[in-house]
C-alpha cells in the first residue's frame, strides 16, 4: 500500500505546487537543453532563466559543490528534469539541442581540494560531453574562465590572449583543465563540425554555497572581518549574474564559435572592494591582511568588444547594486541556515597518503 499512497501523494503534490510563471513556447520554437553543473550557482540562474522562457531544461549534476535547494522549485514541472549523474561518466540521452556545460568547481578551495577530480571533471568530463553533442547534434557551450588568462601580461585581456599560465602550481588543475577543455572543443569543432561557444568570466554570486569562499563571500560571510590576500593592490572585476547569464544565452543563440568574454570591464583593486563591502555591510569593524596566495594574478579586466560587437552584449547591473544584492543574498542565506539548522554537506574523508583518492 505504501507506494500507492506516495503516487497519490506526490499526485496531490503536483496539482497544488506552485512554480514561477513559465512563459508557452510552441513545439517549434521551445529547446530541449541540458546544463551540467546546472544545480550550482551560475547554472541554477540559467536554469531560472530558461525555465522561465519556457524551455525544456535538464540539469544534470554531482551535488560536489552544487545544491538541490538551488533547482527544487522546478522539480515535478514537466519542462524539468534533475538527475544526479558525475559527468566523467559518459552520459546517454537523446534528443538534446542545447549543452551548457558548466559542471566543475569553481571556487580555489574547491578545485584544489581534489586536483585530479578536478582534471578529470575539466577534461574526461568535457569530452563525454562534446562526444554526446556530437551524436545528439546539439550545440555545446563551455563556460571556461579568465583563469586560462593566468597572472596576465597583457591588459586588458581580450579573446586572443594566449595567457600566462603556472602548469605546475596549485591553481594548474583548473586553470589548465579548462585550457583543454577550450582545446578540446576546437578540435571537435575542426574534426567533428560539433558547433560550440565558449565564455571567460568573473562573477559576483548571490546564490553560492556559503563554503564556497571566494573573494566576495570571504568579505561577506565573516561580517565582522574583511580579508584579504596579500596587499590588496591585485585587480579583479566582477559582473551580477544576471548580465551573465543574458550573455550566455545570446552566446550560445549566436553563430560565434570561438571565445568570447563577457565580464564587466570596470576594474578594481581587491581593497578598493573590501573598502566599499565594508560600507555596505555596516558591520565590519577591521580588514585583516593574509599572506598572499601563490599564484594569484596581479590584474585582471576583460575587453568585452568582441561580445559588444557580435551579441551586442554588455553587463548594466552596476557594481553596487550586485553588491547589496549580494549582501542582501547572504544575509537571507545566514537567516535560513539558522531557522533550519542547515549543516554544509560533509566533504568525504582524506584517504591516507599512498592510496588513490581520485574518484
Ligand atoms: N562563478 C564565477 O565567478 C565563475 C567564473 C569563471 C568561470 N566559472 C565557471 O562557470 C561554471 C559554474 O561555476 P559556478 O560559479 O556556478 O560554480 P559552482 O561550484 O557553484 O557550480 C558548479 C556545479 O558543477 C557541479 N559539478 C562539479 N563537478 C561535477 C561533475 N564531475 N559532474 C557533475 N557536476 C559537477 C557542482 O556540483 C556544481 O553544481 C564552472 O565551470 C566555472 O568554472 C565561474
Amino acid at each position: 500500500m505504501a507506494p500507492l499512497r506516495e503516487k497519490i501523494r506526490d499526485l496531490e503534490k503536483s496539482f497544488t505546487q506552485k512554480y514561477p510563471p513559465v512563459k508557452f513556447l510552441s513545439e517549434k520554437d521551445r529547446k530541449r537543453i541540458l546544463i551540467t553543473g546546472g544545480a550550482g550557482f551560475v547554472g541554477s540562474h540559467l536554469t531560472d532563466k530558461l525555465m522561465m522562457d519556457g524551455h525544456e531544461v535538464t540539469v544534470v549534476d554531482n551535488f560536489f559543490t552544487g545544491r538541490k535547494r538551488n533547482v527544487e522549485h522546478w522539480i515535478g514541472h514537466e519542462n524539468f528534469e534533475l538527475i544526479n549523474h558525475d559527468v566523467v561518466e559518459p552520459l546517454y540521452i537523446e534528443a538534446v539541442d542545447q549543452i551548457y556545460h558548466l559542471a566543475s568547481p569553481a571556487s580555489p578551495p574547491n578545485y584544489m581540494y581534489n586536483p585530479i577530480k578536478t582534471l578529470k571533471t575539466n577534461t574526461i568530463g568535457t569530452l563525454n560531453m562534446l562526444g554526446l553533442a556530437k551524436r545528439v547534434g546539439a550545440r555545446l557551450l563551455l563556460a571556461s574562465t579568465s583563469e586560462v588568462y593566468g597572472d596576465p601580461e597583457v591588459h586588458p585581456q581580450s579573446e586572443d590572449y594566449w595567457g600566462h599560465v603556472n602548469p605546475i602550481g596549485p591553481r594548474a588543475c583548473y586553470d589548465e583543465g579548462k585550457r583543454v577543455a577550450e582545446t578540446m572543443c576546437y578540435a571537435y569543432m575542426k574534426q567533428e563540425s560539433v558547433y560550440h561557444h565558449y565564455t571567460l568570466f568573473n562573477t559576483i554570486p548571490p546564490s553560492q554555497a556559503l563554503e564556497q569562499l571566494r573573494v566576495i563571500v570571504n568579505f561577506v560571510v565573516l561580517s565582522s572581518l574583511l580579508q584579504v590576500y596579500g596587499s590588496g593592490s591585485q585587480t579583479r572585476a566582477f559582473q551580477y549574474v544576471s548580465d551573465l547569464v543574458n550573455g550566455l544565452v545570446s552566446l550560445m543563440n549566436s553563430n560565434v564559435s570561438s571565445p568570447v568574454n563577457l565580464g564587466n570591464p570596470e576594474e578594481h583593486p581587491i581593497l578598493e572592494f573590501a573598502k566599499l563591502i565594508k560600507n555596505l555591510v555596516g558591520s565590519i569593524s577591521e580588514i585583516q591582511f593574509l599572506p598572499e596566495a601563490q599564484d594569484d594574478p596581479q590584474r585582471r579586466r576583460p575587453d568585452i568588444r568582441k561580445a559588444k560587437l557580435l551579441l551586442g552584449w554588455e553587463p548594466v547591473v552596476p557594481l553596487e547594486e550586485g553588491l547589496n544584492k549580494t549582501i542582501h543574498f547572504f544575509r537571507k542565506e545566514l537567516e535560513y541556515q539558522a531557522n533550519n539548522q542547515y549543516i554544509p554537506k560533509p566533504k568525504p574523508a582524506r584517504i591516507k597518503k599512498g592510496r588513490p583518492r581520485h574518484n
